[in-house]
């Protein structure tokens, strides 16, 4: 039995309000600018905006937000930055967790944590253990994350899972590898920032996901701006390969 719903296997039922969605939160940098503010503040305000989409996807009995937070390629931004980063995902985890298991969210962490220094990676564990219980909602935060990381890091693993096996290997023996295994592929994707691009999120994941780009700024984001893009993937229609007379065929059933 797979643990999720594959959309090149098995199609995933339509529902009204998407079950995952998977955010790209970008924009920080220039709303701080826009400001004469340094950069920094935009990703403190950006915090702000994350406890007000969570409380956005309870309300809305969405199941699953995914978020990417820091990619395998920010390590590139200048040193001060990325330590400033670091600090404050630091402080988020040491203040945040407490609510959040409170209202039922489940938090995981994906991404190469090793690289995190040991403090950061302690709290991560820590969080992720005391919220191991709820499902309320889940939430998952993708630090150090790169999508080629995941699908390599997730076939290591497999192939090493059966060392004696030479072939054959299939999409459904390499997916309970990936770091998302345990949710079903993400309904609608949200990029905020105005870029039009997938900047590695999700590779595997996103194969059939509904895309919404918007030029809003993440700081600037909030509860009507999120309904907006809901809307956008309630109008759509998702055919995972079929036409459009079948769907209404299956419908009509
Ligand atoms: C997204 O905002 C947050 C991170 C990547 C950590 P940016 O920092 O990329 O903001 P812009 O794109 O420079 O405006
Ligand atoms: C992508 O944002 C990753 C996160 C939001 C964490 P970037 O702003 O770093 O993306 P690119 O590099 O401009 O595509
Ligand atoms: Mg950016």
């Amino acid at each position: 039995m797979a643990l999720f719903s594959s959309s090149t296997r098995q199609v995933p039922t339509a529902a009204a309000v998407p079950r995952h969605v998977a955010v790209i939160m970008d924009g920080n940098g220039r709303w701080a600018k826009k400001r004469l503010m340094p950069r920094f503040s935009g990703h403190i305000k950006g915090v702000g905006i994350v406890r007000k989409m969570v409380r956005a996807c309870l309300e809305r009995g969405i199941e699953y937000l995914t978020l990417f937070a820091f990619s395998s390629e920010n390590w590139r931004r200048p040193e001060e930055e990325v330590s400033l980063l670091m600090q404050l995902f630091v402080r988020a985890l040491e203040q945040e967790v407490d609510k959040l298991d409170q209202n039922g969210v489940r938090l995981r962490i994906i991404g190469d944590l090793s690289h995190f220094e040991p403090r950061l990676q302690e709290l991560i564990r820590a969080a992720e253990k005391r919220t191991a219980g709820n499902s309320r909602l889940q939430l998952t935060i993708a630090a150090n994350y790169g999508g080629r990381w995941d699908i390599m890091q997730a076939v290591n693993a497999m192939l090493q899972s059966q060392p004696e096996k030479r072939a054959g290997w299939s999409e459904a023996d390499l997916e309970p590898f990936l770091s998302m295994h345990f949710a079903p592929e993400p309904d609608l994707f949200i990029r905020t920032g105005g870029e039009e691009r997938i900047s590695n999120f999700l590779l595997w994941q996103l194969a059939y996901t509904e895309l919404y780009f918007t030029g809003t700024l993440w700081p600037e984001f909030d509860r009507s701006k999120f309904d907006l893009a809901i809307a956008s993937y309630q109008k759509r229609e998702r055919r995972f390969g079929r036409t459009s007379e079948q769907l209404v065929g299956e419908a009509n059933a």
